[in-house]
């Protein structure tokens, strides 16, 4: 495809929706000019081991990039890091920089994500209180760790946990404070979150359910959390882990129309004609949610990126990809194929003493999610059962004799 004397497309947000999406262009031929705007000073890089291996300093901060930088210059991608874009003109086709600078798009892909959600108790903006989105943020927590003995982690969601595994991994004191009745309410069923529960505190960790943070106290940094139940714990670090909210302002200042999320139809297009949004940001229909849903994961912008740029370079298909999520905790890998949300049975195949055994979900008798745990083969076999929409019944997936992989090849 001849780029030359276009526009071209910008892209707003260099995480990894935005570079994939950058990257997805050239494989799909696109060939005008491409520039990739981020905020953050860094080029783009992978968020997942952040919380995982690089928290745990298992991993070398070289590898966290998602490419050199020589990359994007063998690409034509221009990156313009440390950048934030004010506005949209949406009729006028540009984008204006903080700077006062203009750029003219043919095509613009909001892949801006999320932030997380702030705790607004008396105290929450003292020294040592600290949240982990950015490679900055984990550095800091980092740092923070190395001295700290006792630690207090608000929220038992995804990186409230990974948080705790590493840090009573290195022998802190670890205290996680959620404000429902178990870890990870938003997305697993109770008999996973029991079991995940029973590892962390075998492995020292304390929890405090249906529980808030009042306040914060401390003199030069956070020294105690106050909890509702009056209850009080001793913390040089307190990581906050309370879920994120969609970064749509920037749309919404346009005109574009926002709700959890920036609103997008089966093309991932907003109402502006080739203005889109994927990832972390995207309010999209998702028929594996029976309707519009917003999903944080790598999966949902990697797969979203490579959708919108096969549709800029002329192979129009609407979004259509099972969702799937991860997370490591001490031993345990969990992986989640689909969304269980509004499940009414829970079939579990293999047996939890043997720390491999995985979680399916159904509604109606049809087949909504598989939660696997050391299992990465039922992990992947969900992948397909859900894609293709294969019917199998809760006797059959609890059954150990029973051939998942047999039955996803052949009642497609
Ligand atoms: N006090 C204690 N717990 C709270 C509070 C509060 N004030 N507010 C919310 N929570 C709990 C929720 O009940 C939930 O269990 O915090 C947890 C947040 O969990 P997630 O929604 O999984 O969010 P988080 O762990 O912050 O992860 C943020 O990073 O790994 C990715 O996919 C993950 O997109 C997610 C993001």
């Amino acid at each position: 495809m001849d780029g030359a004397g276009r526009a071209g497309v910008v892209i707003a947000g260099a995480g990894q929706s935005g570079f994939q999406a950058a990257f997805s262009l050239r494989t799909e031929g696109y060939d005008g000019p491409i520039t990739l705007i981020g905020d953050e000073p860094h080029i783009p890089y992978q968020r997942p081991p952040l919380s995982k291996d690089f928290m745990a300093g298992k991993m070398d901060p070289d590898s966290l990039p998602l490419r050199p930088e020589s990359f994007y210059e063998a690409q034509r991608i221009e990156l313009r890091m440390g950048e934030r874009i004010e506005a949209i003109e949406t009729a006028g086709r540009a984008v204006v920089l903080a700077s006062g600078e203009r750029l003219p798009f043919d095509s613009l892909i909001l892949a801006t994500g999320a932030r997380n959600r702030r705790l607004t108790v008396p105290g929450a903006e003292l020294p040592g209180v600290c949240y982990l989105r950015s490679v900055d943020e984990a550095v800091a927590i980092q740092e923070r760790l190395e001295a700290a003995r006792r630690v207090v982690i608000i929220g038992g969601g995804f990186i409230g946990l990974e948080m705790a595994a590493i840090a009573a991994a290195q022998g802190r004191e670890v205290v996680v404070v959620e404000a429902q009745s178990r870890v990870m309410p938003r997305v697993v069923a109770p008999v996973i979150s029991a079991f995940f529960q029973e590892t962390h505190e075998a492995r020292g960790v304390r929890f405090a359910f249906n529980a808030a943070v009042t306040e914060l106290r401390g003199a030069a940094s956070v020294e105690f959390a106050h909890l509702s139940d009056g209850s009080m714990y001793a913390a040089e670090l307190v990581v906050v882990g309370i879920g994120v909210v969609p970064n749509m302002e920037l749309a919404a200042r346009a005109g574009l129309e926002v709700g959890n999320g920036i609103r997008v139809d089966e093309y991932l297009e907003t109402g502006a004609p080739g203005i889109y949004a994927i990832g972390d940001c995207a309010w999209h229909p998702n028929r594996f949610a029976g309707g519009l849903a917003r999903i944080e994961s790598v999966q949902n912008g990697v797969d979203q990126a490579r959708c919108v740029a096969a549709t800029i370079a002329g192979k129009r298909a609407p979004y259509d990809a099972v969702p799937w999520f991860w997370t490591d905790q001490f031993d345990l890998k969990l992986q989640m194929a689909g969304l269980s949300s509004g499940f009414d049975e829970v079939v579990v195949r293999g047996e939890a003493a043997s720390r491999r055994f995985s979680v399916f979900y159904f509604r109606e008798g049809k087949l909504l999610a598989v939660d696997s745990i050391n299992r990465p083969g039922d992990h992947l076999v969900a992948r397909k059962l859900l894609v293709a929409g294969v019917e199998i019944t809760g006797a059959e997936a609890g059954d150990p004799g029973f051939d998942l992989k047999t039955a996803a090849a052949s009642r497609t």
